[in-house]
């Protein structure tokens, strides 16, 4: 007998040219590199051009995927984006992408989950897969956040950047009855999502089309997030790994959203993961919300860190709350 799995075919990534330091923030507002280094770790981040939009970021992230997967759109048959700036209240970022693709079949919609949007979008993508809907999924997590940042307001725009993330899904069977461990067996072995609508004040956009028929701009409990964010995400952690019979320290690699440094460092001490498992791109990427895990991810692919049959746990948390992990063998 053989049982669906996803497994994921390659990835790639895009950041906008424009490189903001801390210094330069510090030009316009109250702030300092000492103040935002430690208390975050961010060092820089990237700035999306004027008319440089989401999809044109995704675009640039997808084609890299396609490339490293060396399949072409013609393959696809779903292309799912999570994103929280999309280039247009509709239609979904995720059809504008279809069509600069040249994807004349297939489905494509966007995932609404904040910072963790890239794993609610692989959770899609992988159920999609095993129930036989779907063989080949692009996955993309890409954002302007800075489109939705108040720039006066320092407590929140020196956190965040732009950039996109994705990987191209595929299909394939494993032998329910080999003697190889199913576990050993490269694929996604689970996704688990959770949200908890009750905690929405903690992290929000104060705009939107039915409230204010503004975009308006990111507001935030920072004290508040950062507790939440460590306890919850030991929790996934431990949730995923859990489902798989396995232990923290059958880690790998651990490609957490990059939120700030300071969390990354509680969740990985609680966790009782050491530093060197875990790939940081914080310093200069900031938090590109749900592009973060995918970026973080080519780039521990393509300088050789993450090597085939290793276990990577992808974990985020972000607005809702929502949070969630996924446990991939490579
Ligand atoms: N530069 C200088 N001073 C600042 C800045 C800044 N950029 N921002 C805030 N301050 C000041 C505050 O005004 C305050 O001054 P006051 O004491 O005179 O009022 C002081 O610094 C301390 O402010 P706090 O908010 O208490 O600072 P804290 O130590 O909590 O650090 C931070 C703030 C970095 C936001 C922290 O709470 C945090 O990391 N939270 C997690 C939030 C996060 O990462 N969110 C991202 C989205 S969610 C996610 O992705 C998981």
């Amino acid at each position: 007998m053989t049982l669906p799995r996803s497994y994921i075919a390659g990835c790639g990534s895009y950041l906008p040219e424009r490189r903001v330091s801390n210094e330069e923030l510090a030009q316009t507002i109250d702030t300092s590199d000492e103040w935002i280094v430690s208390r975050t770790g961010i060092k820089e981040r990237r700035i999306a051009a004027d008319g440089e939009l989401t999809s044109d970021l995704a675009y640039k992230a997808a084609i890299r995927a396609l490339e490293h997967a060396q399949m072409t759109a013609d393959d696809l048959d779903l292309v799912i984006l999570a994103t929280t700036t999309p280039d247009r209240t509709f239609p979904s970022t995720a059809t504008r992408v279809q069509a600069m693709l040249n994807m004349k079949s297939g489905a494509a919609f966007d995932v609404q989950a904040v910072c963790s949007g890239f794993i609610f979008a692989l959770s899609i993508a992988d159920n999609f897969i095993r129930a036989g809907q779907a063989e080949t999924v692009l996955v993309i997590g890409a954002e302007t956040f800075s489109r939705i940042l108040d720039w006066e307001d320092r407590t929140t725009c020196v956190l965040f950047g732009d950039g996109a993330g994705a990987v191209v899904l595929r299909k394939e069977h494993i032998e329910a009855d080999s003697d190889v461990d199913s576990r050993e067996q490269r694929g996604i072995l689970s996704t688990h999502i959770h949200s908890d609508g009750n905690y929405s004040n903690l992290l929000y956009v104060d705009g939107g089309p039915s409230s204010t028929q503004t975009t308006g701009h990111v507001r935030m409990i920072g004290r508040e997030v950062f507790r939440h964010a460590v306890v919850n995400l030991a929790w996934v952690v431990d949730e995923a790994l859990k489902a798989n019979n396995y232990q923290r320290s059958d880690i790998d690699w651990l490609v957490p959203h990059q939120a700030n440094k300071r969390i990354l460092d509680s969740t990985a001490r609680k966790l009782g993961i050491p530093e060197e498992k875990v790939v940081i791109t914080v310093d200069r990427h900031a938090n590109t919300s749900a592009a973060s895990i995918p970026l973080a991810l080519d780039e521990a692919v393509r300088d050789g860190r993450i090597k085939q049959g290793e276990l990577i746990l992808l974990e985020a948390m972000g607005g809702g709350l929502t949070w969630g992990a996924a446990l991939v063998r490579w």
